[in-house]
């Protein structure tokens, strides 16, 4: 039975009977604005901020505002469905949670509130290597949940080795390799404030926690943290990789792979002729190229050239059920949702995820009957206008 998320509406409005309001607002542009009245500058900046002048993050939105949906009628599209298939998994709606990493600047129960949320909706979360708990506890958090790893690829192989095994037996079932971010673009608003977190000791819990990482040090991570900090910081982000390297990741992963971070269509056909399963078309919601190109803009023609060969999936500005629709009428087979359910789960840990994620998916499901849709597969380029 296909779940009908358009129902939260109702639920609200019948709540709202008994005086009770959602916990905080349920319009996706109201978001970030809470946030900077709640959070922490440090923790805001951090989320919000982008690469330079925030010229990519901007670009981001403006693509989506350039295509409109042109809705249909009488076309039977009282009950939807919105189930998806990816990498061969059954998903009860076409959204993910994107890796985002140091979630406990946020919210102290960080990953594991998302983990909690995730699960709760059946919804597919990534866990990010610079999480702020370890694989396991999320994975226990997680529990029969759907789950990805988020893959730092380190440099050191025995350290690659280590975490892919640990994410493995715990349960993560396919492995996002994530390559536009080898190092840290030109942040002006955590340069600004000092404000990194890893250096301040948040977002290390997979390595400290990593018995092939701690073989490394002179000290445990608990003796001196500063130096494993330190030792972690150039190797996590994996500078020194290739296209090469990739059977690396096959021999030492037993399930599918997706390359996060692809936006030409060159490497999207580089990542099919390497056997990879999928790849995320994304700039990391501008975060790593200041003046990059908007990542819906690169997405047609990615989808067309390599989407029948693997699953091509999308993120890098999905705000509302609308710009879900715009992404999979384009091409993409799901999306992943980031900053809006970080701030979701600042403003209200496991609660405010799960309000945010089941608001984005029942704006999903009315925009799609709306506009004269029954399932994904009714969705085409043929949906949209570019304005
Ligand atoms: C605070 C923050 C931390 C992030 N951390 C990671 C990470 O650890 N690994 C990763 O692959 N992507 C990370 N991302 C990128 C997201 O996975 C995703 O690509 C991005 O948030 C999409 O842009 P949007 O939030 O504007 O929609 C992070 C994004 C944010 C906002």
């Amino acid at each position: 039975m296909a779940v009908q998320f358009g129902g939260y509406q109702n639920e609200i409005y019948l709540q709202g009977l008994g005086d009770k309001l959602p916990p905080f607002t349920t319009d996706p542009t109201r978001l970030e604005g809470l946030a900077r009245e709640t959070f922490d500058p440090g923790p805001f900046g951090y989320v919000v901020g982008g690469a330079g002048s925030g010229a990519t993050v901007a670009a981001n939105r403006e693509a989506f505002d350039r295509w409109r949906i042109v809705p249909r009628m009488l076309t039977d599209a009282t009950t939807r469905d919105l189930g998806a298939t990816v990498l061969g998994q059954s998903m009860p709606a076409p959204v993910l949670l994107a890796p985002v990493g140091v979630q406990s600047i946020v919210h102290p129960d960080g990953e594991l509130a998302t983990a909690r949320a995730a699960a709760a909706l059946g919804i597919t979360m990534v866990l990010s290597t610079a999480s702020s708990h370890t694989i396991e506890e999320v994975a226990e958090a997680n529990g029969d949940g759907p789950r990805w790893y988020q893959l730092y690829w380190p440099n050191d192989n025995d350290v690659t080795i280590s975490i892919l095994h640990r994410a493995k037996a715990a349960g993560f079932s396919a492995l996002v390799v994530t390559l536009d971010t080898w190092t840290l673009a030109w942040r002006p608003n955590d340069l600004d404030q000092a404000y990194l977190p890893f250096i301040r000791g948040i977002g290390n819990a997979v390595p400290f926690s990593d018995p092939a990482f701690r073989a490394l040090l002179a000290k445990s991570p608990e003796e001196d943290p500063t130096a494993a900090i330190l030792q972690w910081i150039p190797m996590f982000t994996g500078t020194d990789k290739r296209w090469d390297q990739l059977p690396f990741l096959r021999e030492h992963w037993d399930g599918p792979i997706v390359l996060k971070g692809i936006q030409h269509v060159d490497d999207a056909r580089r990542a099919s002729d390497a056997g990879m399963d999928g790849i995320v078309v994304s700039n990391h919601g501008g975060r790593q190229v200041d003046g990059a190109v908007a990542a819906l803009d690169m997405l047609p023609e990615i989808a067309a050239a390599v989407g029948d060969r693997l699953d091509v999936l999308f993120d890098s500005g999905i705000r509302t059920g609308a710009d879900v629709v715009k992404a999979l009428a384009l091409g993409a087979k799901a999306v992943l949702l980031g900053r809006p359910y970080v701030y979701g789960l600042g403003l209200g840990g496991e609660d405010g995820v799960r309000h945010v994620v089941r608001s984005v998916l029942a704006d999903l499901d009315l925009t799609l009957g709306l506009s004269g849709n029954r399932t994904l597969a009714d969705l085409s380029p043929d949906t949209l206008r570019r304005t």
